[in-house]
């Protein structure tokens, strides 16, 4: 269903890039304060071997009403996920009769800062995991609890409790950890790579197009350190795999599954990008 309002979109992209005709504007220049108390790092120097000087959040694209909407708990939606999230963390599931509060305590003490540092590196499974990843891992070995499905409502909940517990910690993953390095090489790799009908890579719309309007859209140079995010568009909580699904879906591209090893690998070169921004999840954007 998402297709629909997505095919026209890449169109215009294409007739844009090649008319050079969209229209460019700087990121808006504001202050991310979340209720008037926490203010969160949406600028920082880009990490070395980085295309820009500066790494800039989404947030920054948005209009004056999605900015607002992230600042104000009360009236971001993706709050009810937290709530969500919270109940599921405390109820008992799967045959060892556990729930993730049963070893892990109190969420805000024991995965603050956690998710700031996803994907890590996992020497069991030989490959990153992210938060999902984890999580799933958790309820199979440790609760005898069925894997989520990919982007169940529970997973998405849940997830964005746990990254809530890290709002405003800067994004740092550790690239020295197992064979992390080659992730990101590969990652990096699918990242500048050309695909689909529309012969257009994640860098042709977030690096050579970033800050010019596709349509409506401010084009970002498309961060991770709001996911799981809510989308005005969508009416609900997208998970990063989602997104970045939808982003290769637009580029008239066969679009690879959830937690395949080349998503994993654009998750682990895109999150560095972001590096040093402030976790913002739940982010709010159009
Ligand atoms: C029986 C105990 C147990 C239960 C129940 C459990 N976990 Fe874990 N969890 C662990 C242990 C032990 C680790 C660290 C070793 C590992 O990675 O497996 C861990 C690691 C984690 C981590 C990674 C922490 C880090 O610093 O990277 C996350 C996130 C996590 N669990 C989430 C959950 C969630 C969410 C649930 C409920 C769905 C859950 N766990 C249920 C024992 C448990
Ligand atoms: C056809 C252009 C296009 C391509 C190609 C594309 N994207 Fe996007 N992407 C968008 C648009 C439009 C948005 C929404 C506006 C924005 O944040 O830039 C977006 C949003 C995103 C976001 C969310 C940013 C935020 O702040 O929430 C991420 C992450 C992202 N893209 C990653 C990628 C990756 C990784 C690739 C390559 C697999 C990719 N995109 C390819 C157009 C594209």
């Amino acid at each position: 269903m998402r297709l629909r309002t997505i095919v026209p979109m890449a169109v215009g992209i294409l007739a844009v890039g090649l008319a050079g005709a969209g229209l460019r504007a700087d990121p808006v220049e504001d202050k991310l304060v979340i209720d008037g108390e926490v203010e969160l790092v949406t600028r920082a120097k880009a990490p070395e071997g980085h295309p820009f000087d500066e790494v800039v959040s989404g947030w920054h694209y948005r209009t004056d009403e999605t900015r607002a909407l992230q600042q104000d708990s009360f009236a971001n939606p993706a709050m009810l996920y937290v709530e969500r999230g919270a109940e599921i963390w405390k109820t008992v599931q799967g045959a060892a009769g556990k729930s993730c509060a049963s070893c892990h305590g109190d969420a805000a003490e024991s995965m603050k800062g956690v998710g700031a540092h996803y994907p890590k590196w996992n020497a069991a499974a030989g490959k990153p995991v992210n938060l999902e990843l984890q999580v799933d891992a958790c309820r199979k070995n440790n609760m005898q609890a069925e894997p989520y499905k990919f982007d169940h409502a529970d997973q998405k909940a849940l997830v964005t409790y746990i990254k809530h517990q890290s709002l405003g910690a800067p994004v740092a993953v550790d690239l020295t950890q197992g064979a992390m390095q080659s992730w990101w090489d590969k990652g990096k790799d699918l990242y500048y790579t050309r695909t689909g009908q529309l012969n257009l890579s994640c860098a042709s719309c977030h690096e050579q197009n970033n800050g010019k309007y596709i349509r409506a859209d401010h084009l970002s140079q498309g961060n991770v350190n709001g996911f799981p995010t809510y989308r005005l568009k969508d009416a609900d909580v997208v998970s990063l795999h989602g997104r970045l699904r939808g982003c290769v879906r637009d580029t008239r591209a066969t679009t690879p599954k959830a937690f395949s090893d080349d998503l994993i690998a654009l998750e682990v070169y895109v999150t560095w990008r972001g590096t040093g921004l402030a976790v913002e999840t739940p982010a709010v954007r159009h």
